[in-house]
């Protein structure tokens, strides 16, 4: 029996796994153009597990060769002893291919030459895709960003083969990682990863109805695609709760209260993923707070604020009716979890007549007191209760069938 994933790739013979055809398909195009290539999104947006497919189904085309390196092991090396390290992935990658292992590996320039061994050696086109990219230290970046960006601008040449397609993956985008200096690797396009599509919420789910015949009532699915707006990780976390803590026995269905508890435990739990959004989110506390509390968006993508939330993945970029861009809060749910964390005073003592002060009472934000005022929490029932610094505080969250 397969289960929900909340922990890194997916495997579609142990977990519920949405065949996600159309942004493959996307991906792939742009490796058949010869592009060099960033692959952005925020933590747990199914990055690594969209790139091990695609490069399965273009190996196993038999035109493609892949060189697959994990910068996270690199993290904290510099010098001559990251060199050393990277030795030992490529010595990993050169046996998998049947080609020589690097040696020496001195520096970028001898990591070029290997490259370009491969691809002589191997007569295919070349694919070189980098996880975590952004793990290793600023120099080591930019030495890396040029070698590549030279072998790209010589692809033509015959004397010197080239890698057919370059995907670097990871959060940070390269402007941020070089702090707004001219990046060599100018010559990069860049890759979003989508949040999943209201079909393919219903595809995972749906997925556990037709293996333990336990089906979600029929409002329910719309419920979760409309909390998550079909965030990755959450999708698949409303979904592990819901069958696994919430409901266990499969003689009844899932229905829109049982919903409203797993939202309730989840806005309560300390998981990696709340972290990262919270840890992103609580600098740029007073952007945030009227967007939170009055859904205000902003349009000035240039900002480096909003550039930030919307790399981390607190924001997402949306269109209206009129297809004009906007920025707001990336979904219900972390509306709720920013609004319970940063309308706190311990994080910044409200100042008299400021935003937060307007909506805190006693310290803590008072859902109850300003639900007449505020359209965004009115849409919700009162779901669970806790008592904060001695106060009852009410969470709204959705409304319970
Ligand atoms: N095709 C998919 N079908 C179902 N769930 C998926 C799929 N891809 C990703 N997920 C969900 O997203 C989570 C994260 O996936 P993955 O590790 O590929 O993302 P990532 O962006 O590389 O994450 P990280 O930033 O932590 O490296 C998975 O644990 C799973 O919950
Ligand atoms: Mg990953």
């Amino acid at each position: 029996m397969r289960e929900f994933n909340t922990f890194g790739p997916v495997n579609p013979t142990e977990h519920y796994h949405v065949n996600r055809v159309a942004v493959k398909a996307d991906l792939r195009a742009r490796i058949d153009k010869g592009r060099y290539l960033t692959l952005n999104a925020a933590r747990q947006t199914g990055k690594t597990t969209l790139f091990r497919e695609v490069v399965a189904e273009l190996e196993a085309g038999g035109a493609y060769f892949a060189i697959l390196l994990d910068f996270s092991a690199l993290r904290g090396f510099s010098g001559a002893r990251l060199y050393e390290r990277l030795a030992v992935d490529l010595a990993v990658q050169a046996g998998r291919l049947g080609v020589p292992a690097p040696a020496p590996l001195r520096d970028h320039g001898d990591f070029l030459d290997w490259l370009r061994l491969c691809v002589r050696q191997r007569g295919q086109r070349g694919v070189l895709i980098i996880d975590e990219f952004d793990a290793v230290q600023e120099e080591a970046l930019t030495n890396l960003l040029s070698l590549l960006r030279a072998m790209y601008l010589a692809r033509y040449d015959p004397l010197y083969p080239a890698l057919h397609s370059v995907i670097l993956v990871g959060v940070r985008d390269i402007p941020s990682l070089l702090h707004g200096t001219q990046s060599p690797f100018n010559i990069a396009d860049s890759f979003v990863v989508p949040y999943f599509t209201a079909a393919e919420v219903a595809d995972l789910l749906g997925q556990h109805t037709v293996e333990t015949g336990q089906p979600f009532a029929a409002d329910v699915v719309a419920a979760i695609t409309r909390e998550t707006e079909g965030q990755l990780f959450l999708v698949n976390r409303l979904g592990q709760l819901l069958t696994t803590e919430i409901v266990p026995g499969r003689d009844r269905a899932i229905t829109n209260r049982d919903l409203a508890y797993a939202l309730s435990l989840l806005l309560s739990e300390n998981n990696t993923h709340f972290a990262s959004i919270l840890s992103k989110a609580t600098p740029h506390r007073s952007v945030l707070l009227p967007m939170l509390l009055y859904g205000e968006q902003t349009s000035d993508f240039l900002a480096p604020t909003t550039q930030d939330l919307l790399m981390y993945g607190v924001l997402r970029a949306v269109e209206d009716a009129q297809h004009l861009r906007f920025a707001r809060i990336a979904c219900p749910i972390y509306r709720k979890l920013l609004l319970m964390r940063l309308a706190r005073p311990e994080l910044d003592p409200p100042v008299n007549g400021s935003v937060a002060n307007r909506y805190l009472t006693g310290g803590v934000l008072d859902f109850d007191e300003h639900l007449a005022a505020n359209p965004l929490l009115a849409e919700h029932g009162p779901v669970f209760e806790q008592t904060v610094a001695g106060k009852a505080v009410r969470t709204y969250l959705v409304a319970a069938a």
